[in-house]
């Protein structure tokens, strides 16, 4: 009745920005994102006879609150599924560095959701797997996965075939990514209600939804031909426009700083001199860089000397979920 499994985070190329169902947690567009192995959570969960509720601990520190009942609500569903009513401990520690701007909910779901359906008895398929975590987060279920994976929205309101399925493996390609941290304090608007605040109120929401299809189809080729260039441009674009999205919503916001702003510059100005680097954002203000291995010093350096940087953390294309012996 325990299990340990560890998940990475993944950065959307394609984002996932809208929901058309908040309960189930079903996109309104098709993402795509690459799976990163230098960010990952790795999380226990013993169910015990003797738990009269779930007890949750993230870096060995107890969560209470909103965090804690996200992840109990998950739980309720694999208890469900299993037919069992066994309350759990659950022991997560994130490699995450908080302040690299890496959401942890993606890495954190699929940790969790692999380690809970294990200990309890459950053996389902990768889909079943990344079904079942996209309802503890929508992004998380892009992390089953390692490489390249693309989570289909699906179209049955159920959300059966609402799942992310693998576009390319971990050694298909090696790129990098460069997690730009900025010296940045403003007040949070999540990811969870910033998209549906765009959704309600942004008149863009309907163009961003509309562009999606040729995005994907371009950036698919552009993963199978290794085409960096063609990557780079459609993930940069499709990052912008989630953005402007947020700009047209009622209230306005954005995620950016001027920080964010300056990297975004300094990253096309290194473009235009030879080196091929491209950038997207989520839903803060700092700044992820993929770039080539060959590259790697004259991006690390260029990001390094900007004003307001404070600290740069590399990453590789990652692994998707593993199962670590018990101890
Ligand atoms: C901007 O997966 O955090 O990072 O499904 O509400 O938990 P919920 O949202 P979440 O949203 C991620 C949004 C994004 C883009 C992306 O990762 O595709």
């Amino acid at each position: 009745m325990k299990a340990t499994a560890k998940a990475h985070t993944n950065i959307a190329l394609i984002k996932y920005w809208g929901k058309r169902d908040e309960a189930l947690i079903l996109p309104t567009n098709n993402s795509l994102s690459v799976t990163l192995d230098g960010f990952y959570t790795t999380t226990t969960v013993s169910y015990k006879p003797e738990l009269t509720k779930d007890t949750f601990t993230l870096n060995d520190e107890v969560v209470v609150g909103e965090q804690y009942n996200r992840v109990t609500n998950f739980l309720n569903k694999v208890r469900d599924i299993a037919g069992k009513q066994l309350y759990a401990e659950v022991k997560s520690i994130n490699a995450v560095p908080t302040a690299a701007g890496f959401a942890s909910s993606a890495s954190g779901f699929a940790a969790l959701a692999a380690a809970a359906t294990k200990a309890i008895g459950l053996s389902l398929t990768e889909s079943e797997l990344s079904r079942l975590t996209r309802q503890g987060s929508g992004s998380a279920c892009r992390s089953i996965f390692g490489g390249f994976a693309e989570w289909q929205k699906g179209e049955m309101e159920d959300g059966s075939d609402s799942f992310a399925v693998p576009v390319a493996p971990k050694d298909h390609w090696d790129i990098r990514v460069a997690a730009v941290v900025l010296n940045a304090k403003m007040k949070k608007v999540s990811s969870r209600s910033g998209m549906k605040r765009t959704v309600e109120t942004s008149p863009f929401f309907k163009g961003w939804v509309e562009s999606i299809p040729s995005d994907l189809e371009a950036i698919k080729q552009g993963i199978l031909e290794r085409d960096f260039h063609k990557v780079g441009e459609v993930a940069e674009a499709n990052c912008l426009k989630m953005h402007a999205t947020t700009l047209g919503a009622n209230p306005p916001f954005t995620y950016w700083l001027d920080t964010t702003m300056s990297v975004m510059q300094t990253v096309q100005e290194l473009r235009s001199t030879g080196v091929p680097a491209y950038f997207t954002i989520d839903a803060g203000p700092n700044v992820k860089v993929l770039y080539l291995p060959q590259d790697e010093e004259k991006v690390l350096e260029t990001l390094r000397n900007i004003s307001g940087v404070t600290d740069v953390r590399l990453s590789r294309v990652g692994q998707g979920i593993k199962y670590l012996e018990d101890e």
